[in-house]
């Protein structure tokens, strides 16, 4: 199965540019790009930061954009998006009945659990009591299936000191929920604005960079904000016994 894993659109209103890049025209490259090469995914994941400034004009152009794709489609919030909002215009049925819009997606690959760590208020991220309960409900239910997590704050440090002072603040209890189900095959996040990828307690991970601006390599935490241009989206191909991620930079054109 081939699905599309999307990140950190940080959509404004039309002609408006942040950091330097007008975020609705390089969507639509992306979009334009998933159209022509990859009509055949099984879906698209968009994990999260979908509004710069939470507004319901970015929410409503970019529902309207995706739906253009003819496949389906599924996002969770970040730290950018505002929960009003976002739950407000986008259309998603949660599984979850409560206002965290996490949700179980069965696909033909095993089930997406979809995380909601939006904290309001902050750049940083959390799963309440509430949430973490849903996904061990979720993980007794599934225990027999493959399954893929996907979150917009990562739960452990990149060692990117401007990322990780602004990551998931409740790991360990997270930790505690997931690291018996070893049937969690990968783990998808945003918030990096990076490609980035690896394992924690014997679960693989990957991010990408997002589809607006990027964020620079900086491991010393010197807060060098230059912003670098590389903007992606990934392809992601599992079959029984592997999991691959493609990141693509979509300016570049199809190679
Ligand atoms: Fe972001």
């Amino acid at each position: 199965m081939k699905f599309i894993h999307m990140t950190d659109t940080h959509l404004l209103r039309d002609g408006e540019w942040f950091l330097g890049f007008d975020t609705q025209s390089r969507f639509e490259r992306c979009v334009q790009s998933i159209k022509e090469n990859h009509s055949d995914a099984h879906c698209i994941i968009v994990t999260g930061d979908i509004a710069e400034r939470g507004e319901p004009e970015a929410y409503r152009y970019f529902h309207e954009q995706m739906a253009t794709l003819g496949m389906p489609f599924y996002s969770i919030p970040g730290n950018h998006d505002l929960r009003h909002n976002y739950s407000s215009v986008l259309p998603d049925v949660w599984s979850d009945p409560s206002v965290f819009a996490q949700q179980a997606i069965k696909t033909p690959a095993g089930v997406f659990l979809l995380l909601d760590t939006l904290l309001d208020n902050s750049d940083a991220g959390t799963l309440c009591e509430h949430r973490l309960q849903w996904l061990s409900d979720q993980l007794m239910d599934f225990s027999s299936e493959p399954v893929f997590l996907f979150m917009h704050h990562p739960p452990f440090d990149l060692h990117m000191p401007a990322i990780d002072s602004i990551g998931l603040v409740n790991n360990e209890p997270f930790l505690t929920v997931i690291k018996s189900h070893l049937n969690i095959r990968h783990l998808f996040f945003g918030h990096a604005h990076r490609p980035v990828s690896g394992h924690w307690h014997g679960i693989s991970f990957s991010s990408m960079s997002g589809t607006n601006h990027q964020a620079p390599l900086d491991l010393k935490g010197v807060g060098n904000m230059e912003v670098v241009d590389n903007p992606e989206y990934a392809i992601v191909i599992i079959n029984d016994d592997q999991l691959v991620v493609h990141t693509y930079s979509f300016l570049d054109g199809y190679r």
